[in-house]
């Protein structure tokens, strides 16, 4: 089974508790948080007492997405409310190895997202220290956007460069994410799918996380 993780950000915010509730009962493997600072990404979603709030409905693991600047500031705050896995932008971390350090040391699954344009080679200091990549398959900042296909062949050079450090990270595709592009990164070495609003617009959520879940 692929792991899904259906995004939040394509949620009807006036019945938060009801999606949540969705996606416990589904057969997502975690639910996927989009937080935006309107710096690092051109886009405001939620910050932390909308965290909290899912948090406290939530019964699968809770993976945070984080698309700001200095994410190294809210490593306590995110591990206080509970939360899993703390994903940073390559492209937002100065001191990557510091930040990734500090999440473990507080409890946490380090994760490092990339944008389009960031090759993967660049992690290749960094991936035994993580538990999870994160390939932006749509440049951040809102969902609904377009599928890259280029992230096929990033996806395949992810994987070689896992397997060739001994690395145990996930690989995880987020962005445009649908049955067609999701099988297409499942058989390119994807191990996990976020998916926003393929889930949320659709008549059957449930059953959109459960038939990409089989992909
Ligand atoms: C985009 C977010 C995504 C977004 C995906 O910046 O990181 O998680 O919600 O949305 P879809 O699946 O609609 O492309
Ligand atoms: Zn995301």
């Amino acid at each position: 089974m692929t792991q899904i993780a259906p995004s939040m950000l394509s949620a009807n915010f006036g019945s938060l508790d009801a999606d949540v509730e969705m996606v416990n009962n589904s057969d997502a493997a975690m639910i996927h948080l989009d937080v935006m600072d309107g710096q690092f990404v051109p886009n405001i979603s939620f910050g932390f007492p909308v965290i909290e709030a899912i948090a406290k409905k939530a019964r699968k693991p809770l993976d945070a997405h984080l698309m700001i600047l200095e994410p190294d500031k809210w490593v306590d705050t995110l591990a206080r409310l509970g939360v899993e896995t703390m994903n940073v932008h390559w492209e937002a971390c100065t001191h990557l190895h510091r930040t990734v350090q500090a999440i473990r040391a507080a409890g946490m699954k380090p994760a490092v997202t990339l944008n389009p344009a960031t090759p993967v080679e660049f992690l290749r200091d960094i991936i035994t220290d993580v538990d999870m990549v994160l390939l932006m398959s749509v440049n951040p900042g809102f969902g609904g956007q377009k599928f890259i296909p280029q992230i096929l062949d990033k996806t395949r050079r992810l994987r070689q460069l896992i397997s060739e450090s001994g690395s145990r990270a996930l690989i995880q595709i987020d962005g445009g994410v649908n049955l067609e592009t999701g099988r297409q990164l499942v058989d390119a070495g994807a191990d996990i799918l976020v998916a926003g609003s393929y889930v949320f617009n659709s008549p059957d959520p449930a059953g959109t996380i459960a038939s990409l879940a089989r992909l």
